[in-house]
């Protein structure tokens, strides 16, 4: 179980984090769901250590590693596969190296036949293993999105962590995405956190679906649930009106 503990996270004047609480159980899919801006990628660092919170507490499966540093963080890192939003691919790799990146670090065992392991994880993603020689620069933007998520799953973690992963995908490669999300927690029983705007992806793939508004989670379901939630927050946000409670701020450009 992954806990999260009363995350206070400021960054200048932007008060981020404002004592959020979360649980997270092993082998579910859990999908944080909030507007632009709200903070969703900021817990996803939390959770694997690549931000501190400012107050709280983080623990997985018991250690609490909100102060852990090194060696001793690097060892709990070893378990999260990590879509970045974006992609975050290394431009002077190839696609095979960027995908077998972490393995020698990692599963020393599997970067010996590394080759093998890229083709099987490209194959997963819906993309031929050819595709191991090209640079991400020759991709197209749906492509570099799947070799992150075939990157994010080549050392087998047992936590994976989706920050927008069907995003700026068509429709039926977003449910190619979904079903092998969904495969790999029912295969491998891995424990998902998918962070989404995408409101079809989210009912599909989650067990539980979590709410975040002005720092905090104000809403946690199961996916009937929060279908059916008669909160105006929840409804607002998953209708997509910009009439309600929540309030964007508009700005024009000067
Ligand atoms: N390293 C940082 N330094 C300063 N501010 C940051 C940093 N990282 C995030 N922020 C701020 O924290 C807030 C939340 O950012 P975050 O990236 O988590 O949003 P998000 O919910 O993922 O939004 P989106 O849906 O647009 O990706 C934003 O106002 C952002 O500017
Ligand atoms: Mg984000």
């Amino acid at each position: 179980m992954i806990s999260l503990q009363g995350l206070e996270k400021t960054f200048g004047l932007n008060r981020v984090l404002r004592g959020l609480d979360l649980e997270i159980k092993e082998g579910e899919t859990i999908t944080i769901m909030g507007g632009s801006g709200a903070g969703k990628s900021v817990i996803l660092k939390h959770i694997v250590g690549l931000m501190k919170p400012d107050k709280g507490r983080i623990t997985v499966k018991d250690v609490d590693i909100t102060s852990l540093k090194g060696d001793a963080l690097n060892e709990i890192q070893k378990q999260f596969g990590y879509l970045f939003q974006g992609g975050a691919l290394f431009d002077s790799l190839t696609v095979g190296e960027n995908i077998a990146f972490g393995l020698h670090n990692l599963r020393p065992d599997l970067a010996r036949h590394w080759k093998d392991v890229v083709a099987e994880k490209l194959g997963l993603v819906g993309l031929k293993p050819e595709i191991a020689a090209l640079k991400p620069a020759e991709l197209s933007g749906g492509m570099k999105k799947r070799v992150a998520l075939a990157r994010a799953i080549a050392y087998e973690p047992s936590y994976i962590l989706y920050d927008e992963p069907t995003t700026g995908l068509d429709p039926i490669m977003s449910d190619v995405i979904n079903e092998l999300i969904l495969g790999l927690q029912k295969s491998l029983g891995v424990t998902s956190i998918v962070v989404t705007h995408d409101m079809t992806s989210a009912f599909k793939i989650s067990n539980r679906i979590a709410m975040l508004y002005q720092g905090k989670i104000v809403a946690l379901g199961t996916s009937q649930e929060i279908r059916h939630s008669t909160d105006p927050l929840v409804k607002q946000f998953i209708t997509g009106s910009s009439r309600g409670p929540i309030q964007m701020q508009v700005r024009a450009i000067e």
